[in-house]
């Protein structure tokens, strides 16, 4: 099997040439001066993709999923209550991380294919009268149901609530592919990882920590030990790292970086925009209907395609593996077989859609799903043409 076809799946995502080779590096010593030369400007960086000015950029050896627990376990203390949504399998993953920390989680169920309801937040914090809740938290990018949670109206319900809960957003599936602005949004802790809008492989932690967020560290009991932020900062401060940092990942983050930086966040954000603005025409095309109730807040990294009643989305996916090379994402938790999912997120043209589209359709022809070939094809086609840019720096 080739392994130039792209991976469709929503993270990890592929990873451009340029961050391999810059991955490719000896061993050195990162107690020696020159690390520091590579590491802070690399710190620098993610603060500019997080959009902040106040907080830190902190790198953990870990996967998003230390990072939501380096998040919980920095700044909270056993008991402690935490309001969150709940509208999709990722959302549902740092409920459960929250509670194996003994924290008392209020969950505010939504639809999956909803967005976290942001009345909702407000209603809850309003009610909090002697301000119980310690944070709230939002995933911005719910990668199992591809749909995006506007955080700024969260953060305007707190504000208004007088509320001064901490805010916690999962940014793993948005971050450096889709608008993110820590400092204006007010976010205290983002989390995010290396494997999908860095094109990393997985193996980094990414988090934005804010002022108000250090400060609950200094009273925070959850006990952490590998995940000390405070260690982590203390280190880095000096050019360290409190431990063996996993060196070729942040040499390949130094490129990826770069390479955002070459195209233009706002250029990627409107590249990310545009890819999956004619995945959603392929999708109408197919006859078939997102996840997403809503087209407005359908994600722009990832597609979750509801399939027809009868039809076994896992199959396809299945399919699409073992006889064209290809993976898509399979629907997750009661979307398992239900939906299948398009990740479009990362280094990526019209052209690595367009063959991710047509492979599609060729394993649901092969499946007998009545889908016309080359009928979502041509609907991206006519997208891509008519609202072509300059050449895509990020892919090449
Ligand atoms: C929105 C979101 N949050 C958290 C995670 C968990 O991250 P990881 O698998 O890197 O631990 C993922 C993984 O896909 C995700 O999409």
């Amino acid at each position: 099997m080739s392994d130039q076809n792209p991976v469709f799946i929503p993270g990890p995502t592929n990873i451009p040439d340029r961050v391999r080779r810059a991955m490719l590096v000896q061993t050195s010593d990162h107690r020696a001066p020159d690390f520091a030369a590579t590491f802070a400007p690399v710190l620098d960086g993610v603060k500019r993709v997080l959009g902040t000015a106040g907080g830190d950029a902190v790198l953990f050896p870990a996967s998003g999923t230390g990072g939501w627990e380096a998040a919980v376990a920095n700044t909270l203390s056993p008991g402690d209550r935490v309001l969150m949504a709940r509208n999709g399998m990722f959302s549902a993953r740092w409920i459960d991380l929250c509670r194996r920390h003994g924290l008392d989680v209020e969950v505010i169920d939504c639809a999956w294919g909803a967005e976290a309801a942001a009345d909702r937040y407000a209603a809850a914090l309003e009610s909090d009268r002697a301000h119980t809740i310690k944070a709230v938290l939002v995933t911005h990018n719910e990668t199992a149901t591809g749909v995006r949670s506007d955080i700024a109206p969260i953060r305007a319900a707190m504000d208004a609530a007088g509320h001064p809960a901490l805010l916690f957003v999962d940014c793993v599936s948005s971050l450096a592919s889709m608008p993110f602005e820590m400092d204006r949004w007010g976010v205290d802790v983002a989390v995010s990882g290396s494997q999908k809008g860095f094109m990393l492989p997985a193996g980094m932690a990414i988090l934005g920590v804010g002022p108000k967020a250090r400060a609950a560290m200094e009273t925070a009991r959850l006990p952490r030990g590998f995940f000390d932020i405070r260690d982590m900062m203390s280190a880095n401060a000096t050019g360290g790292f409190p431990y063996t940092p996993p060196l070729a990942l942040i040499h390949g983050l130094r490129e990826s970086l770069e390479m955002l930086f070459e195209e233009g966040l706002d250029a990627v954000y409107a590249r990310h925009r545009r890819l999956a603005d004619g995945v959603r025409r392929a999708v109408d095309a197919w006859g078939l209907r997102l996840i997403a109730e809503r087209p407005e807040i359908a994600s722009d990294t990832v597609t979750a395609i509801a399939v027809s009643e009868g039809v076994d989305a896992t199959a396809l996916t299945d399919h699409a593996y073992a006889a064209y090379g290809v993976s898509f994402g399979v629907g997750l938790g009661p979307l398992a077989g239900r939906a299948f999912r398009i990740g479009h997120l990362g280094s990526l043209t019209d052209v690595m859609v367009l063959s991710g589209l047509a492979t599609a359709e060729m394993a649901m022809a092969d499946l007998g799903m009545g889908v016309e070939l080359g009928s979502g094809v041509a609907a991206a086609q006519e997208h891509y043409r008519t609202t072509r840019t300059a050449p895509v720096a990020a892919a090449a």
